[in-house]
């Protein structure tokens, strides 16, 4: 009768050991599912929005690393990295375009290339990449 009491209750102490420990398993899933909405640590490299990631898509999409780096890619003869630091948006959007302040600085080549961003539907979304290369 003892004997048949202890391994009922074994029986029972093991399934909501299981059970527990399946909910802890679960809930450290899912502390390690949702890490993207945490803030970054300090010194890390934000995650890019949603715009920011768009406006890389159309750099690449622009040809800008014909002449362009960002982080190593591309031409290494003008890096970007930094410009978001050094320039306003306004400033940003003169070079990006070659027009403004840029023109004058800028060969004829370099303006016909830059010239394919006039106009484009992402150049707020290019803008606020570049913006965000600190
Ligand atoms: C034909 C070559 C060429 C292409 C293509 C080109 N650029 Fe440029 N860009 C230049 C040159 C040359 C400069 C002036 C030198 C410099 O400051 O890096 C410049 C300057 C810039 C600057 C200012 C950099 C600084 O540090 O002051 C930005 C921003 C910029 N370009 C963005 C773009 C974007 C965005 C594109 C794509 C739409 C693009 N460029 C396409 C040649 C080019």
């Amino acid at each position: 009768m003892l004997r048949q009491t202890r391994a009922r209750w074994l029986a029972g102490a093991t399934a909501a050991a299981v059970v527990v420990a399946s909910a802890a398993f679960a809930a450290l899933r899912n502390l390690g599912g949702d890490t993207a909405a945490k803030p970054a640590p300090p010194g890390a490299a934000a995650a890019p929005t949603a715009a920011q990631a768009a406006g890389r898509a159309a750099f690449e999409r622009l040809k800008c690393m014909n002449c362009h780096s960002v982080a190593g890619q591309g031409n290494p003869a003008n890096p970007l990295d930094g410009v978001g630091a050094r320039l306003d948006r306004a400033a940003l959007q003169e070079w990006t375009l070659g027009t403004g302040r840029a023109a004058g600085q800028l060969s004829a080549g370099a303006k016909r290339q830059k010239a394919v961003a006039v106009g484009d539907a992402e150049l707020p979304a290019l803008l606020d990449y570049l913006a965000s290369l600190k």
